[in-house]
């Protein structure tokens, strides 16, 4: 039997986790620095997965249903995104024009490939989830980017500088909302701007929209997609069940698909080349959308209290400043004022040494130089940890 839990209180199951569970539990986040540091880095949250979720995957198993998955006259992925987006994001779709991918990053660039030859340009909005510059420069198209900020603040959406700094040659827009790493959640009139531009300079949208159930009060996720039937027409959504329910492992994502014609563009494609849905990463995902929601409810307030927190402490750090998130659980920490009073190269490599893993802010474009990406979802006891240790950093820096 599984522990039960987090079904009757989910906030003393995120407490309960410690150090020795998580060096135990294996994966990329506590196994690629050893044992000595703490874990801040790739965006996998630290608690276990949700009750529904382990019935599941335990359902499978009893059933002995390993084989391969028939999913072609009914999709349950499709039926349960679409009932997972009316409750949650009031966002209405047809589950026809829903596809199961591998995750997000494949069909990105399948799309790409598919809009776009080599030499056109892509834009991102940088800094930017490294992924994303990267499936560019694979396709050997041009990296065109639009560095979020203006005078007013700097975190939102330039549309001036996306409007001049783009030529015919530019074909797609890769759109992160909400925003990886900065947790901007973008608004309407910044949406409504960038799909004005799309439909001016006929681009295709592709909407990563994988953060948007982690959103905090006061913000409102905006579905790219839900602008208007002409924005709908050229927007791509990709999105999955992993981020919000903690199960990027079992390897299944979704295309929204804007229209049939968009649809049948994309199968175009030699199916091969695709790949297909595994049945563990199915069942979790129709489960976690179906019985998941009490859980995530929980969740929130725990990871916002986290938040909280991690705005107090880096106001008290020395040379580290920050924008509260509005969605995430990823704080992009500004460590310039740090640098300028330590040798070390970088600030990743200053909290290394210290003892705490984040992401380089360099990873994500020049404009991330000098900043640092903390994920702050685990367990309080854990974060407070990794806290003081990044505090001492900064204090022996100055
Ligand atoms: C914005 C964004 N898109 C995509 C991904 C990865 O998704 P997948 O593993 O499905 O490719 C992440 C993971 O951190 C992400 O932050």
């Amino acid at each position: 039997m599984h522990d039960q839990r987090d079904a009757v209180d989910p906030t003393a199951w995120f407490d309960s986790v410690d150090l020795a569970t998580l060096r135990a539990r294996g994966g990329a986040k506590w196994s690629k620095y050893g044992p000595d540091v703490l874990a801040a880095w790739v965006a996998d949250m630290d608690f276990p997965p949700v009750a529904a979720v382990r019935s599941a995957l335990d359902a499978v198993l009893e059933r002995g249903s390993l084989g391969y998955p028939w999913l072609l006259e009914h999709n349950p992925v499709a039926d349960g995104f679409a009932d997972w987006a009316r409750r949650r994001h009031g966002w209405e779709i047809d589950p026809s024009l829903v596809v199961n991918t591998i995750d997000v990053l494949q069909p990105m660039l399948a799309l790409i490939e598919l809009y776009s030859e080599p030499g056109d340009g892509i834009v991102v909005q940088d800094p930017i989830y490294p992924p994303f510059r990267n499936a560019i420069i694979d396709a050997g198209r041009v990296v065109v980017e639009n560095r979020l900020g203006t005078s007013l603040d700097p975190s939102a959406m330039d549309l001036e500088g996306l409007a001049a700094g783009t030529d015919e040659r530019t074909r797609v827009v890769l759109l992160c909302n909400p925003h990886n790493p900065t947790g901007r959640v973008f608004t309407r009139a910044e949406l409504q701007g960038l799909a004005d531009l799309a439909i001016e300079r006929d681009w295709l949208v592709i909407s990563d929209e994988i953060h948007a159930d982690l959103i905090y009060p006061d913000q409102h996720h905006i579905p790219f997609a839900t602008l208007g039937d002409e924005v709908a027409a050229r927007t791509v959504t990709l999105t999955a069940a992993t981020k919000t329910f903690n199960i990027a492992g079992l390897r299944l994502a979704i295309a929204v698909f804007g229209s049939a014609a968009q649809l049948a563009r994309y199968q175009s494609i030699p199916r091969y080349l695709l790949g297909g849905a595994n049945i563990m990463g199915v069942e979790a995902s129709v489960a976690a959308w179906r019985d998941g929601e009490a859980w995530l409810d929980a969740l929130l307030p725990y990871l916002r209290a986290n938040r909280d927190r991690v705005v107090e402490a880096v106001a008290a750090m020395p040379g580290v400043h920050m924008q509260a998130p509005q969605a995430t659980y990823l704080a992009w920490l500004d460590c310039r004022e740090l640098l300028e009073r330590s040798s070390a190269p970088n600030a990743f490599e200053r909290f290394l040494q210290g003892g705490v893993a984040l992401n380089d802010g360099a990873d994500f474009g020049t404009a991330g130089e000098g900043f640092v990406r903390l994920n702050f979802a685990t367990s309080r006891g854990v974060l407070e940890r990794i806290l003081d240790r990044m505090n001492e950093v900064c204090l022996a820096s100055f």
